[in-house]
């Protein structure tokens, strides 16, 4: 579990993608440049690789109501230690088949019902997706995502555009200017929210 220390403000990033450094990484990227400008610490978690499963609706976060996943031998307990320790939470993911990755549906899942049996436990803290697409269905995916923000009680920022960047092979966002342009933005937007959350 990791603890805030002092007044210094904290963003955790998570990238659904297979891609350890694909376009999804190089988008969360474009957004911690503006957060880290502002003086706000920023993490990435990379799921890809690491081991994470489905929510098996055992109902125990809500017997044992402990901030805590039952299901052990995986990241999610870790990944929502951090996001209690963080003041905003980036949920990122490529597309896949116009949703989500199977690893960010799974991370939602069991943080977002572990967060419902404990009182909302990310109430107010600021949230926001971020999406690599080649084509279609990122929409979608955003959509997916800030359901888990909407029902948490949490914060969202907005940006000039959706929070979506276009390309295929790791690399190809670059390409997209208006993609990175509104990564920025949101980056600038959120570190704004931020502070006043924390005003
Ligand atoms: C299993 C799988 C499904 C995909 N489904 C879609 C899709 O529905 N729409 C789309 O535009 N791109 C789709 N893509 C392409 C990725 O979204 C795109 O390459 C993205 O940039 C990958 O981000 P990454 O580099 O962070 O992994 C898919 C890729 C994979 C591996």
């Amino acid at each position: 579990m990791d603890y805030k220390i002092g007044g210094e403000m904290k963003v955790i990033a998570f990238n659904g993608s297979a891609r350890r450094d694909g376009n999804t990484a190089i988008l969360v990227n474009a957004v911690f440049g503006e957060l880290e400008k502002a003086g706000i610490k920023t993490e990435l978690v990379q799921l890809a690789g690491k081991k994470i499963r489905g929510c098996t609706a055992c109902g125990k976060c809500f017997e044992k109501q402990n901030n805590r996943c039952a299901v052990k031998g995986d990241i999610v307990n870790d990944c929502i230690g951090k996001m209690l320790a963080a003041d905003g939470i980036i949920l990122a993911s490529p597309t896949y088949f116009a949703d989500v990755s199977s690893e960010m549906k799974a991370l939602i899942d069991r943080s977002g019902f572990v967060a419902k049996a404990n009182q909302d436990m990310f109430k107010r803290k600021a949230g926001a997706a971020v999406i690599a697409v080649r084509r279609g269905g990122a929409i979608h995916a955003f959509d997916t995502i800030n359901h888990f923000f909407s029902i948490n009680q949490m914060v969202v920022p907005g940006s000039s555009y959706w929070n979506i960047g276009v390309g295929l092979a790791p690399g190809d966002v670059h390409g997209d200017d208006e993609g990175i342009m509104t990564m920025k933005t949101l980056g600038a937007n959120m570190a704004w929210l931020m502070k006043k959350i924390q005003e």
